[in-house]
């Protein structure tokens, strides 16, 4: 059994040091990896990302990370992302990574996404031309975690998992307003998610939505913005898929 603690929107500043660190000190007995959602910051200072980076130091499991829009708020996400990496952190951002644990090997794609909406209710690259650079942002984002989950499919991963800051799927967002979900999130992640593979993906963005949630292609999609999951983190249980054996004096396909 594969154990992925996550949580997204911890939104720290300096007031809040060591809130969670008490609760992350537990990691070690209950999780193999900690995923952290994006929106770690409130408004992307080096001064609260080094709040995060103390709070996550040292802890005993692998940290993977992905920013959020707040993280950008204050335009340094390079600055914001080296001082989170300082603290042990591994930031994606179209990128993966292998976390090696006793169970197998976990595999993470990560990237913050972007906005845009879901099928049917989504923007649509027309237009002008900021209109059609905004989805064009979003599709970016997609086509990097696609490439990114594909990349994983080579590395021989136990399980692997899409870890993103806006939503993919309208499901969690139940609770927040009908009005914003085209800002909560695109259809375009699900898509990459489905087309590539994955055994999970989580999100954070949606604080007043909810937590359990599918793609379309069957997913499983998991809300972890601390708001929604009221607690430190979360850990999620992921079976080991069984490896097919190769017949003795014959070959495995
Ligand atoms: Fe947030
Ligand atoms: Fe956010």
């Amino acid at each position: 059994m594969i154990r992925i603690a996550a949580v997204g929107d911890i939104h720290m500043g300096p007031e809040s040091q060591g809130v969670l660190r008490p609760a992350f000190e537990t990691l070690p007995d209950c999780a193999d990896v900690l995923l952290l959602a994006g929106d770690l910051t409130r408004h992307g200072t080096p001064e609260e990302a080094r709040v995060v980076a103390r709070e996550i130091k040292d802890l005993g499991v692998p940290v993977v990370a992905v920013l959020g829009n707040h993280d950008h708020h204050d335009e340094r996400p390079e600055e914001v992302t080296a001082i989170l990496q300082d603290g042990g952190a591994r930031v994606l951002e179209g990128q993966e990574t292998v976390v090696e644990c006793a169970a197998g090997r976990i595999g993470v794609a990560g990237t913050k996404g972007f906005c845009g909406g879901f099928a049917g209710r989504n923007a649509g690259e027309f237009g002008e031309p900021l209109m059609k650079e905004f989805v064009r942002t979003t599709r970016r984002h997609a086509d990097s975690l696609r490439t990114a989950l594909e990349r994983l499919d080579a590395q021989d991963c136990a399980v692997r998992v899409a870890l993103t800051h806006f939503s993919p799927v309208p499901d969690t967002l139940a609770g927040e307003p009908l009005e914003i979900y085209p800002f909560l999130g695109s259809y375009l992640l699900a898509e990459a998610i489905d087309g590539a593979g994955a055994d999970l993906a989580v999100h954070g963005h949606a604080h007043a939505g909810t937590e359990h949630g599918m793609t379309s292609g069957g997913v499983r999609v998991r809300n972890v913005a601390q708001p929604v999951i009221g607690r430190a983190f979360h850990v999620y249980h992921l079976q080991v898929p069984e490896r097919v054996a190769a017949p003795v004096g014959g070959q495995a396909h």
